[in-house]
């Protein structure tokens, strides 16, 4: 258990992990540093998501990836930092920041989320990222813990819509198993990872059960009491799909 003299800061406190993390070390009388954006549009957040910000538990304080001077103001005096920023083309450049900020203030330990199979040589783009910072975190010469979970449960709920519509959902997945993982269960192992000694510690996070889309698609049948089908597309199908929607193309 970390000591009370210790400063814990989370970035990505009003994201899908991040909230789960707030709630989980406010629910052990842990105080915490949330690094959030804009405060007032945090709050709107943590409360549509039901996590009531107890001020005795928690300080907000405003930072963003792409201000450096308001990194280091989030990070003065901080012990150990949990490390996320969504998903973008600036990530791994707002990471590597962020990994020089709390560098520059002496931080003793991060916990960075990366991802399954993180690997610089790798042809996905993402995990090329994650692989990066990780080597910048090593490099560093502050302790680390790496938790490189696979595809959020959470995710699925994107398929919310298709499913009320049409009793189906639709992905480019084949026959491939995925043992999904609840954000929840990631958000524990953050809050260990803070807490205690994990230092040097490189963890994958995978969900109890590989199953395919098929078979996930059963579950949600069972749970809801009617045929849900999933739809395997081809993925230039797909790409054409997401490119309608204003996604941008990207080779890897
Ligand atoms: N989805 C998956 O299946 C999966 C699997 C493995 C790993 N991952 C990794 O998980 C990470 C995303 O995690 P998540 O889903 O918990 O994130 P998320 O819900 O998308 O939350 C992103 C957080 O980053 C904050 N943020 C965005 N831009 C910022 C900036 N410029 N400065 C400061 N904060 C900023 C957002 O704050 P605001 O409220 O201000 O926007 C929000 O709190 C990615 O690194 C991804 O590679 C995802």
């Amino acid at each position: 258990m970390a000591n009370s003299s210790q400063t814990i800061l989370v970035t990505g406190a009003t994201g899908g992990n991040g909230i789960q993390i707030l709630k989980l070390l406010a629910a052990q009388n842990i105080y915490v540093r949330a690094m959030v954006r804009d405060i007032h549009k945090a709050h709107s957040i943590f409360q549509a998501q039901g996590y009531a910000v107890e001020p005795s538990k928690i300080e907000l304080v405003e930072g963003d990836f792409d201000v450096p001077e308001t990194l280091l103001t989030a990070l003065d005096g901080v012990n150990r930092a949990f490390l996320l920023t969504n998903s973008t083309d600036r990530a791994e450049a707002q990471q590597l920041a962020f990994v020089e900020a709390a560098r520059h203030s002496h931080v003793e330990q991060i916990v960075k989320l990366s991802q399954l199979h993180a690997n610089q040589n790798s042809p996905v783009r993402y995990l090329r990222y994650h692989a990066a910072v990780e080597s910048a975190i090593q490099a560093s010469g502050m302790a680390y813990t790496f938790l490189r979970p696979n595809l959020y449960m959470q995710g699925f709920l994107g398929f919310r819509s298709t499913i009320k519509e049409k009793n189906a959902f639709y992905a480019a997945a084949g026959d491939a198993k995925v043992r999904m993982v609840d954000v929840r269960d990631i958000a524990a192992v953050a809050v260990a990872a803070l807490t205690a000694r994990h230092e040097g510690k490189i963890y994958d996070l995978t969900g109890p059960q590989a199953l395919t889309h098929a078979q996930i698609a059963a579950h949600l049948s069972l749970a809801l009491g009617h045929s849900v089908a999933f739809v395997d597309v081809p993925p230039f199908v797909m790409r054409d799909a997401m490119t309608g929607m204003g996604m941008p193309v990207i080779a890897g």
